[in-house]
């Protein structure tokens, strides 16, 4: 019944929570083979054997904010804080173009430094040297006008994990401050404003459960978003999570299948984090049913100080080498990167 279940959503799309919880809880290496081979179908059907790369830009990691499991919360004095400055910034995207990438993915924590003159200054000087790029935002929850004022200026996407659906297990992770409910806020307003849109959350993050699980797919379905960044949770030494366990990657992998499934047309990354935990996670990430991935741009000099995360692959690597790197690392299982903005083909808008 295992198999009938991933054949329902394969077929319908749609699980109950209960069999949800039944499906995660139960698996075996069997049913996740089984699993992996219809989502690779399906992601063969409307992507084929394209990988679509993202060059990231960790442009700050001052934050404001203090997740709890996140190596760059304000409250790890450790932490050795760097910013970029625009013209450092546009010079990575430089480097990215030569390289092949058509999107930039701008992440950072929330710094006020950088106001929202500055980011949208910084879109419009991307936009205008690269005008056949796409431009992905990731800092953090913002009012919605500020949203707008970045769709405007010409922010494409925007990557906001939800983390966890559920209320009480948001809480066990986030100061009081930060609410599982503000967060979905920002998702809803994000889309309507009309940018492709991403969310995702972390596996095996302290205290998850399958019901939680079952939870973040279910709203994930509701959201109907473009893209789904998940990855598994990973303990960094100087937060209170330090020794805490991994999330896996056989669940991350299962989990990226389902979603698949879940959602055909999704733009489903295979993350760092996974290739953190296992030296073949993306590519196993890849014959999972994720479809693209997202090396890093960020100038070597700065990139071990973004540390979410403990033991964070490539930190000394160029971006040459990493683009180059992904590239062989895709071929050898069949894949092939390409020169593409990779917009998401799942359009439909809001429920
Ligand atoms: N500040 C922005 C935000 O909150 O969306 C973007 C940066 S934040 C560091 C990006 C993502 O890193 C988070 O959404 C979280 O899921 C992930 N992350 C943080 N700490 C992590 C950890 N210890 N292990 C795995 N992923 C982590
Ligand atoms: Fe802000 Fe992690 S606590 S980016």
């Amino acid at each position: 019944t295992l198999i009938t279940l991933i054949d329902q959503l394969r077929d319908t799309h749609l699980l109950s929570k209960e069999e949800w919880i039944f499906l995660i809880e139960n698996r075996t290496r069997d049913v996740s083979e089984y699993l992996f081979s219809q989502a690779r179908e399906v992601r063969h059907r409307h992507y084929g054997h394209e990988v679509y790369i993202r060059g990231l830009i960790e442009f700050t990691n001052y934050c404001r904010n203090d997740c709890i499991y996140c190596g760059i919360r304000k409250s790890n004095l450790n932490a050795c804080r760097y910013r970029l400055s625009e013209t450092d910034i546009r010079n990575c995207c430089r480097t990215g173009y030569e390289l092949g990438f058509r999107t930039f993915v701008l992440q950072g924590g929330e710094d006020g430094w950088f106001t929202d003159q500055k980011i949208i200054s910084l879109i419009e000087k991307i936009k205008t040297d690269f005008p056949d790029c796409a431009i992905t935002l990731s800092i953090g929850e913002k009012e919605r006008e500020s949203y707008q004022a970045f769709f405007d200026a010409g922010a494409d996407r925007y990557l906001l994990r939800h983390e966890t659906y559920n209320s009480t297990h948001y809480g066990k992770l986030h100061p009081p401050a930060l609410t599982a409910a503000h967060r979905q806020r920002c998702l809803y307003d994000l889309k309507e404003i009309g940018y492709q849109t991403g969310t995702g959350f972390m596996v095996g993050s302290p205290y998850q459960t399958a019901e939680h699980l079952a939870e973040d797919m279910l709203f994930i379905q509701q959201l109907n978003p473009h893209m789904v960044g998940i990855g598994p949770f990973i303990p960094h030494h100087d937060t209170p999570f330090a020794a805490q366990p991994a999330g896996t990657l056989e669940l991350t992998l299962f989990m990226l299948g389902l979603l698949r499934l879940m959602i055909p047309k999704l733009l489903l990354p295979s993350t760092t984090a996974l290739g953190t935990i296992d030296p073949n996670g993306r590519e196993l990430g890849i014959l999972a049913g994720a479809n693209v991935v997202m090396p890093n741009l960020s100038p070597t000099d700065v990139r071990k100080d973004y540390a979410l995360y403990d033991n964070k692959i490539c930190t000394g690597d160029e971006a040459a080498e990493c683009r180059h790197c992904m590239e062989k690392r895709m071929e050898k299982i069949g894949y092939h990167v390409v020169v593409a903005r990779g917009d998401s083909l799942n359009t439909e808008t809001i429920p």
